[in-house]
């Protein structure tokens, strides 16, 4: 309002000097008032702006170091040769991961959402997957009278649980649970690079940290205490196909292994997206081709309107 009768006064030339003279300090004085309140008010502002900027430093730096000894260390990425658009699993990989998972870690972990039948013509034949099944013995039943019995395994059964019930399994584990292994990659954030981080970062505690009878410090699990001990050691495991087993390479085999578990079918869908990818872009350009075809007459026909008059 102020502004705009001083606007006017000096627009439509003085009416008389006394009305500027009595706008223009009625005016500045509104102004200095106005500027008082905001500055007021933005010094309120960035106050609280300032306050806010350092909680969330604070609580940064908080969520921060609980990310680490809550949460666990995070694991490097690892290069694991089945990541990426065109890559399948390196077969052999699988095999000797399988052969990993069943010296070792099937003492302790069921893998109930994987079948022997899987693994045929992935990293066994048929006759060697079923081999491999029927040294398992699987409760079966009941038969005509009855009774559950047991028989030796057959392809369609999945792989064999090595406690009878959860209560076993944590029985003989100092009450932590060893949790099923067919999804475990998926299961865990960064799954892959978490257990091949878990199953060799296993290391003394630092100074200042005690672990718990019955506990093994692992900086990359949660809380850095796991129930479960050191189990990959080098000629651990012995490999069907003279691989080397030192420890890192049971870990990169059993990771492999675990990683296709979670995902078999994961190489036919890669092919089937691959061929959908050229199919598609194969009809696109005939789609471009055929449709420039069928319009070309209309496209270069010249319509001229003559009109007379
Ligand atoms: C002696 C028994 C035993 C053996 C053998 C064993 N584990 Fe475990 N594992 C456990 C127990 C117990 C836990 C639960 C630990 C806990 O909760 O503190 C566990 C937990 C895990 C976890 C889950 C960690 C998490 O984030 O919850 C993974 C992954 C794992 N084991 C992988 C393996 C692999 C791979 C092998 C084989 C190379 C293996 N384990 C062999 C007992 C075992």
């Amino acid at each position: 309002m102020q502004s705009f009768a001083l606007l006017r006064a000096l627009k439509g030339g003085f009416n008389g000097s006394s009305q500027l003279v009595k706008s223009v300090p009625a005016m500045a004085m509104s102004t200095v008032a106005a500027n008082q309140e905001e500055t007021a008010s933005k010094a309120s502002q960035l106050a609280a702006a300032f306050g806010g900027v350092v909680a969330g430093l604070v609580g940064a730096s908080v969520v921060a170091s609980a990310t680490e000894a809550g949460d666990g260390l995070h694991p490097v990425s690892y290069p694991w040769s089945h990541e990426g658009m065109a890559s399948s699993f390196d077969h052999s990989a699988i095999r000797r991961g399988h052969q990993v998972y069943q010296q070792v870690c099937a003492a302790c972990h069921s893998m109930n959402y994987t079948h022997w039948r899987q693994l045929v013509g992935i990293c066994y034949t048929e006759d060697e997957a079923k081999a491999l099944a029927a040294e398992t013995e699987v409760v079966d039943g009941p038969n005509d009278e009855g009774e559950m019995f047991t028989r030796a395994g057959r392809l369609f059964d999945k792989f064999p649980n090595p406690f009878a019930n959860e209560q076993a399994a944590r029985f003989s584990n100092g009450g932590a649970f060893p949790p099923d292994l067919s999804l475990i990659t998926g299961a865990r954030h960064d799954g892959q690079n978490y257990v091949f981080a878990l199953l060799t970062g296993y290391r003394e505690p630092p100074a200042g940290i005690d672990i718990r009878e019955g506990l093994y410090y692992n900086p990359y699990f949660p809380g850095g205490a796991i129930a479960m001990p050191k189990i990959l050691v080098d000629e651990g495991v012995e490999y069907d196909d003279g691989t080397p087993a030192n420890a890192s390479q049971q870990a990169k085999d059993v990771v492999t292994f675990l990683a296709w578990a979670f995902a078999p079918y994961q190489d036919d869908q890669r092919v089937m997206g691959l061929k959908a990818l050229f199919m598609t872009a194969l009809m696109t350009g005939f789609a471009i081709y055929s449709k420039r075809l069928r319009w070309s007459s209309m496209k270069s026909q010249k319509i001229v309107m003559d009109v007379v008059n």
